[in-house]
């Protein structure tokens, strides 16, 4: 089984970085493939509101000159999605944001095709701010039809400079915690349901956001 995350920092290598990789150390040793994609520097468009992906319903975003494809090809292909951002300005950086928005139109458009997939939210923040960017990311699980494990505490580490996380105890603590309860649900989520849901039961209409 596999799990990608995804830091939307402008910062590589900083305290988000830091914060998933503790969540996929977990997850390696618990036995999933693991990767990390640092959005820092790539440059994302945000959605242009064409609605190319209704009509095309091709599982793919109409705008090809940036990552954001292979982004959902990505999550596609994965049982695990994580989300990590810096809060900036209270919220999430832009890049996050442009991920957001085009991979979950392309998702909705295409019959939520990310539905029962396991998505969690990492968020790194100096002060203030932490929990409005940890919801609004999982409002985009939540509206996905993803399923969204808990942790001991909200998946937030406190830090400034680079590696100070690092010292945030608790908050590496949440870190392993949601590893071990992601690795949990996406192996339960894996065995056969004893109970059949029928095809009408999942059947949705999807309306516009
Ligand atoms: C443009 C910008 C805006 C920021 N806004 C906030 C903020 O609103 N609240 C806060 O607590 N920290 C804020 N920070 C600090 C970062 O959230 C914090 O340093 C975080 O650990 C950075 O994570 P990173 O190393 O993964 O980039 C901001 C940083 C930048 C660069």
């Amino acid at each position: 089984m596999k799990v990608v995350a995804f830091n939307g920092s402008a910062r590589k290598d900083g305290n988000t970085a830091l914060l998933l990789r503790r969540v996929l150390q977990v997850l390696k040793t618990e036995g999933f493939e693991t990767r990390m994609i640092q959005l820092s520097g790539k440059h994302l468009r945000g959605c242009n509101a064409c609605r190319t992906c209704y009509k095309a319903k091709n599982k793919r975003c109409v705008i090809e000159d940036d990552p954001v494809n292979a982004y959902i090809e990505m999550m596609l292909d994965s049982d695990g999605i994580i989300l990590g951002s810096p809060v900036y300005f209270s919220m999430m950086t832009p890049e996050m944001k442009a991920l957001i928005d085009r991979a979950g139109y392309v998702a909705r458009a295409n019959s939520d095709m990310f539905k029962r997939k396991v998505g969690a939210a990492v968020v790194a923040v100096r002060r203030a701010g932490g929990i409005p960017t940890f919801d609004a990311i999982n409002h985009f699980f939540l509206i996905s039809q993803m399923i969204v494990p808990g942790s001991s505490y909200w998946n937030i580490g406190i830090g400034s400079k680079k590696g100070d996380v690092e010292k945030d105890e608790e908050g590496m603590k949440t870190m392993d915690d949601l590893g071990m309860n992601m690795a949990w649900l996406m192996r339960k989520l894996k065995t056969k349901p004893k109970v059949k849901i029928s095809k009408k039961e999942t059947k949705t209409e999807f309306q516009k956001t």
